[in-house]
């Protein structure tokens, strides 16, 4: 009897203390992040608060739905882990040596989110800080709908459900994609952006989670945010 009740409590604590510990504490910990004001002296940054900007939550709900998640994850690790933090195209900076390293994030970067999307696997290239190197709208539409016509290369699936295959109408609509041959639709038709291809590609351009953390000073030198 002893023995099972010895078993009991080992199994309890097994599973106890690490939900304890990765889950009830580090809630109660964080779910009352609050953004903090910058101070304009000491982080020479001109934003009422950090993080000064929202993504946009309902491209964010189209980017679950689709799995993006699963191969790209938006987090940068800390340098301690690894990261060198220079590397190109990671922030505003897109030399191969920015001035200012790329900052790893940190747990305020997710406010304004309904979901932190840390990823899953890094199949693709870290999307933390997408919005500062993206293209523009459209190469962003071309990309989802058949990303092979970017990178022959690539091996990250097509969305082509995000895109309506229209018969043109008149003229040829200012939304359809300029896509290459091998790509395009049958004469006569189109490919045009849908409504949650909008909100997508707008989350994925409102990506910066590069902006200073108040009071850090190594982050104070990182590149003051400007709208793109
Ligand atoms: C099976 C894994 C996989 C999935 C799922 C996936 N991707 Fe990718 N993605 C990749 C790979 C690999 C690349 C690099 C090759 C390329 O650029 O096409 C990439 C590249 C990208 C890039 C360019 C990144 C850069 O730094 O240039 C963007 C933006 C992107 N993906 C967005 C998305 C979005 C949005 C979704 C969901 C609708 C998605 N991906 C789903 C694998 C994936």
């Amino acid at each position: 009897m002893m023995n099972f009740r010895t078993f009991i409590l080992g199994l309890a604590a097994s599973f106890g203390l690490p939900w304890l510990c990765l889950i009830v504490i580090p809630t109660v910990q964080y779910q009352h992040l609050a953004p903090i004001a910058y101070d304009k002296e000491k982080d020479g940054v001109d934003f009422t608060s950090y993080p000064p900007a929202n993504i946009n939550g309902q491209g964010q709900l189209v980017y679950i739905r689709e799995g993006c998640n699963q191969c790209h994850t938006q987090m940068i690790r800390p340098v301690q882990l690894g990261l060198d933090g220079w590397y190109k195209g990671w922030g505003e900076d897109q030399e191969a040596r920015p001035s200012a390293p790329v900052r790893p994030n940190v747990l305020r970067d997710y406010l304004g989110e309904k979901y932190a999307l840390l990823g899953v696997q890094r199949v693709g290239p870290d999307l933390a800080n997408y919005g500062w190197r993206a293209p523009d709208a459209n190469a962003l539409h071309q990309h989802l709908y058949a990303p092979r016509s970017v990178h022959e290369w690539s091996n990250m699936p097509a969305y082509p459900g995000l895109y309506k295959v229209q018969k043109i109408q008149g003229q040829v609509s200012n939304r359809a994609l300029k896509l290459p041959k091998k790509f395009a639709p049958p004469a006569g038709y189109e490919v045009v952006p849908t409504p949650e291809a909008d909100r997508l590609v707008e989350y994925l351009l409102s990506l910066k989670k590069a902006y200073p953390v108040p009071g850090q000073s190594a982050v104070a030198a990182a590149p003051a945010p400007a709208s793109k």
